[in-house]
Order: C-alpha cells, then structure tokens, then sequence
C-alpha cells in the first residue's frame, strides 16, 4: 500500500525521468524499465536493513577486520554472478576486498526470493558509490541457477 503511494506519487510528480535513485547507469532505460528500478531501490532498502545492515552496516562500510565493505568493494565489481550466489548461499572462505582479507563465514539467505534478491542487488549497486544500474529479476533467475 505504501509502495503504491510512493510510486504513484513518483509518477505523478515527475514520471519518474527524474526519479530520486536514477543515475548515470539508469539514463537508458525505457519508461517502464525506470518505474521498476525505483521499485526496487525502495524494496532493496528495506530488505538490506532487514538481511544486511547489521553486519554490512547501514552506510555499507562494513566492520573492521570482520565485515568486509559493500559502499566500496573492488571485489563486488568484479563479477555480479559471484555476488548473488554469495547472497543466496553465504560464503566461507577468504576474500580479499580492496586489497584487505576478511576470512568470517557470511551466512545463507535460502528463503529470499529471486525478486527480492534482485531488489537487494538492484540496491547494493546503486548506493553509496555504485552506479552499475537495474539489475531485473529474470537475469537474477538465470544466474542463481548456475549456482554451484
Ligand atoms: C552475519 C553477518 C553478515 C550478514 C547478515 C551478511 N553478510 Fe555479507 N559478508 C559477511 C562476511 C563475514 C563476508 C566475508 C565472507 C568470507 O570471507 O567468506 C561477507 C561478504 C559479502 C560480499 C562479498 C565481499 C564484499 O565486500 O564485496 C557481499 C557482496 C556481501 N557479503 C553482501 C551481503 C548482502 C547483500 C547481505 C544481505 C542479504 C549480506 N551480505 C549479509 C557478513 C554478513
């Protein structure tokens, strides 16, 4: 119901071409497109809070030597298909993140839908200084499939 305000207000005010999260990566998108990436960086900011901001913090900083950082992250980069397998399936063993190793195990989210980890992703690469842009659900779909 909330959401629905907040996009018919989105829509009303603006069309969303100026939408408060589009970035330099969103630009392109179809109309559509654009409405559905506003879904899901409001969607993906209240999934983070509940699934990661306790460890990842809530300004995607990380924890010393324990957490390593999402807001900055040469490692989340470098490969998409790495992170949302990491994401459905935690992770146990070093990584190396900005040239810094963090070896705590990050556990599994299993009962995350594929849209709602598409949300997450959509907002994880789209905050702090991430512009990498809407991330939809059906890719997510194809990836977490290839999963090992
Ligand atoms: C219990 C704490 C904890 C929670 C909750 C958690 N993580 Fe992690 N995360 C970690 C740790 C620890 C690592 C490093 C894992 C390792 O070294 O095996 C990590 C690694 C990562 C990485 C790869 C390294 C990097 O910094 O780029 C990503 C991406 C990531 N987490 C995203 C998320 C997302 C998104 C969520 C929420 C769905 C989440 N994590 C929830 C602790 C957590």
């Amino acid at each position: 119901m909330k959401l629905g305000v907040v996009l018919f207000t989105c829509w009303f005010l603006s069309g969303c071409d100026g939408g408060k999260f589009q970035n330099s990566a969103t630009q392109n998108l179809s109309r559509a497109d654009k409405l559905h990436y506003e879904q899901y960086m409001i969607q993906g900011q209240q999934l983070y809070a509940t699934h990661c901001s306790n460890c990842h913090q809530p300004d995607g900083t990380g924890l010393g030597q324990l957490i390593p950082p999402l807001s900055q992250s040469d490692y989340m980069l470098e490969s998409l298909s790495r992170t949302l397998c990491i994401i459905k399936y935690g992770l146990n063993e070093e990584v190396v993140v900005n040239g810094k190793a963090y070896d705590q195990p990050m556990p599994a989210n299993e009962r995350l839908t594929n849209i709602e980890i598409a949300q997450i992703t959509t907002y994880i690469y789209n905050s702090w200084e991430h512009e990498q842009g809407y991330i939809p659900v059906k890719k997510v779909a194809q990836e977490i499939s290839k999963c090992q």
